[in-house]
């Protein structure tokens, strides 16, 4: 066993944790944030997007102790715990970006870390940044979309 301090959804956490336990697992099973998902456990579908220091990681590729002393943020963490339905959360609601959801809080993850440095991203840019998150259901043009409202509400100051 290891011990692990970092920040999850901003707060301190420190836990003992096995060396070889992946990110997700210990995410999950451990601290109960089950809104990560995992698909294929093998890289391939982007479900069990974070961000770790903000940048988008698949917690399933991961290990645990890899994130020792830095901020990862899950989507339940996304509009700060407690917090109101996030506007890119709302936008895939309203664009009916989701069918079962499976893929959704991978999706979300992904589209948070590409507006925080492209406020304004191109359907390239979108594409671009989605394209390591698979989905079986939507055929994609409703999350596209989704992520065009969301970057439209956030730069109306809706919310930060
Ligand atoms: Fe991690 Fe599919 S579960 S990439
Ligand atoms: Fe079902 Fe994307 S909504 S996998």
């Amino acid at each position: 066993m290891s011990s692990l301090t970092l920040e999850v959804n901003g707060q301190a956490t420190r836990l003992q944790v096995d060396s070889h336990r992946l990110l997700v697992e210990v995410l999950r099973e451990q601290l109960g944030l089950t809104g990560t998902h995992v698909g294929c456990d093998t890289s391939q579908c982007g479900a069990c997007t974070v961000l770790l220091d903000g940048a988008p990681v698949r917690s399933c590729t991961l290990l645990a102790v890899q994130a020792e002393g830095r901020k990862v943020t899950t989507i339940e963490g996304l509009g700060g715990i407690g917090a109101e339905r996030h506007p890119i959360q709302q936008a895939f609601i309203d664009c009916h970006g989701l069918q079962c959801g499976f893929c959704t809080p991978g999706m979300i993850m992904s589209t948070a870390a590409l507006l925080q440095h492209t406020p304004n991203p191109s359907q390239e840019q979108i594409e671009h940044a989605l394209e390591g998150n698979l989905c079986r259901c939507t055929g994609y043009v409703n999350i596209v979309a989704a992520v065009k409202q969301a970057a439209a509400t956030l730069a109306q100051g809706t919310k930060p």
